[in-house]
């Protein structure tokens, strides 16, 4: 029983995505090398995703490499790549008999073919589980997304008046899913750095100082626990918030 089914009354995110940020400086605050840092930074994922997973969130999405991320150094570029595919190889049987569902959001072909191999087996193979989606967002960019939407709505002759929003939304890679709910972002930086420009309009964010790989279990309970005390207004004004003078 999660969290979430113990405590109904609780507010609890549908959709979590993590900015994973702050590898780099973790190594380089320890006399480390950059491909450390995104090494311990991938061990933290298992025990964030777990707890959150404890706590009845059915969707979370990790920004794991951005269409901005091959201009850095290709030895990085390849040890990111490298991990990731260890990532797979080492908790994709776990993360199956936990029923969790692996997707993959981004520009897949661009990738190492031996990765894309990795990915779409993952993606197969975990495709009847019914538990927590994990996105890996992978080769990532929101502005990508947007222009692929918006080409996918021109080559079909849409006509305009047939535009809305939630037609657009039909084209993004997210439309399954549904809104970010609750961002959180590591590294102390407060940037949304191109990632689901659209899904986070209304999201919560939470901006955490901690490098990614001291971000651990008890740092989502906090974020959570804050989660569910914040009012979410979606741009209207609380019933109890209005005066009744005012409402005269
Ligand atoms: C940002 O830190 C981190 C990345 C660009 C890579 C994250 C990748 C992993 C944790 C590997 C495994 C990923 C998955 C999804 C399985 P940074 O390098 O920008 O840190 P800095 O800002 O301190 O330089």
């Amino acid at each position: 029983m999660t969290e979430a089914d113990k405590n109904p009354k609780v507010n609890f995110p549908k959709h979590v995505a993590i900015i994973m940020d702050g590898n780099g400086r973790w190594a380089t605050e320890r006399g480390l090398e950059r491909k450390d840092g995104h090494r311990a930074g991938a061990e933290s994922i298992r025990p964030v995703i777990q707890r959150l997973g404890d706590h009845g969130v059915p969707v979370v999405t990790l920004f794991g490499f951005s269409t901005e991320n091959w201009g850095r150094p290709q030895f990085e570029v390849d040890a990111i790549f490298r991990l990731s595919g260890h990532f797979i190889d080492q908790y994709l049987d776990e993360l199956h008999n936990s029923e969790v569902r692996l997707q993959h959001l981004g520009q897949i072909d661009a990738l190492p073919d031996w990765l894309v191999n990795k990915v779409e087996a993952a993606v197969e193979k975990t495709r009847p589980n019914s538990g927590m989606i994990l996105n890996l967002a992978f080769n990532y960019g929101a502005r990508a997304e947007i222009v692929h939407a918006v080409r996918e709505v021109v080559e079909r002759n849409i006509p305009t008046a047939e535009i809305t929003e939630s037609l657009f939304e039909s084209f993004l890679q997210t439309t399954d899913l549904p809104p970010v709910d609750l961002l959180i972002r590591t590294g102390n930086s407060r940037r949304i750095s191109n990632f689901l420009l659209w899904q986070v309009a209304y999201a919560e964010i939470y901006f955490s100082k901690l490098y990614w790989p001291d971000f651990g279990a008890e740092d989502v309970d906090n974020v959570l626990a804050e989660y569910a005390q914040t009012q979410r207004t979606f741009g209207l004004v609380p019933e109890t918030m209005i005066s009744s003078t005012e409402a005269r």
